[in-house]
């Protein structure tokens, strides 16, 4: 005779088994349905409700920095990550599902922001690095890694307590969206994250500042002021 908690374990098993077989149907038929969703999308027309501007909350994850001293330029490697909502993409989920991966991102409609101050813009690749994530509420989450080289003039004229602080800023609109149509908010909570002790050369990053502003008059920006601080001793 079989071992009856052998029996009961083995029961537990299927019973576990066809639970997560459940939860990959639930996801597949999600996945089929924004799929379809976005076989009808149009890209190229911005998701807008009463021809509302359309928000984007923005947040960055730095996790390198270079200083060139000498070129005024401050380079840092970063995964951009934006969220809004497309109420073309809503769709009906099973609980359990959280959000749908979609690997083409350009099959949905994407913001176009840019880095005003970048020299150069080095994306990693289109799509590998990139991640597109819709929400069963409409709610897209985009988030791409890049480099950028930013122009940020190393005056050293910031200075405390004997040390050296200089500041740089990064700012980034939409290329071709004015306020009207597109507004950039920084993300609540933690817009800017860093990897810990971030340095290069001399400068280490003592401390960072997120604004939301205006660029042109027109175009609606955000805008993240680092600043570097120079060791006294070298
Ligand atoms: C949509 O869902 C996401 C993820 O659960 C959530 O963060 C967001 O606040 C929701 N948006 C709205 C408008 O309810």
């Amino acid at each position: 005779m079989r071992n009856p908690k052998e029996a009961v374990a083995a029961i537990l098993f299927f019973i576990i088994l066809s639970l997560a077989k459940a939860d990959e149907d639930d996801y597949y038929k999600a996945a089929v349905a924004v799929k379809e969703l976005l076989d009808e999308n149009e890209p190229g027309i911005r998701p807008s409700v009463n021809n509302e501007p359309t928000t984007l909350k923005v947040q960055t994850y730095v996790r390198h920095i270079d200083i060139d001293e000498e070129n005024d330029r401050v380079i840092l490697d970063l995964s951009l990550r934006l969220k809004w909502n497309d109420y073309r993409l809503v769709f009906n989920a099973a609980e359990g599902v959280d959000y749908v991966t979609v690997l083409n991102p350009k099959l949905a409609w994407l913001p176009d922001p840019f880095f005003i101050n970048g020299v150069v813009t080095y994306h990693k690749t289109v799509h590998k690095e990139s991640f597109l994530g819709v929400y069963p509420n409409g709610t897209v989450y985009f988030s791409t890694r890049l480099t950028v080289s930013l122009y940020c003039p190393m005056d050293g004229s910031r200075s405390l307590d004997n040390n050296h602080e200089q500041s740089c800023v990064m700012t980034i609109a939409s290329y071709g969206y004015t306020a009207r149509e597109l507004l950039f908010e920084w993300e609540g909570g933690k817009p800017s994250v860093f990897k810990s002790q971030l340095r290069s050369g001399k400068f280490s990053l003592e401390r960072s500042e997120n604004h939301d502003c205006v660029n042109s008059g027109d175009y609606s920006c955000v805008k993240l002021e680092m600043f570097l601080r120079q060791d006294r001793c070298s």
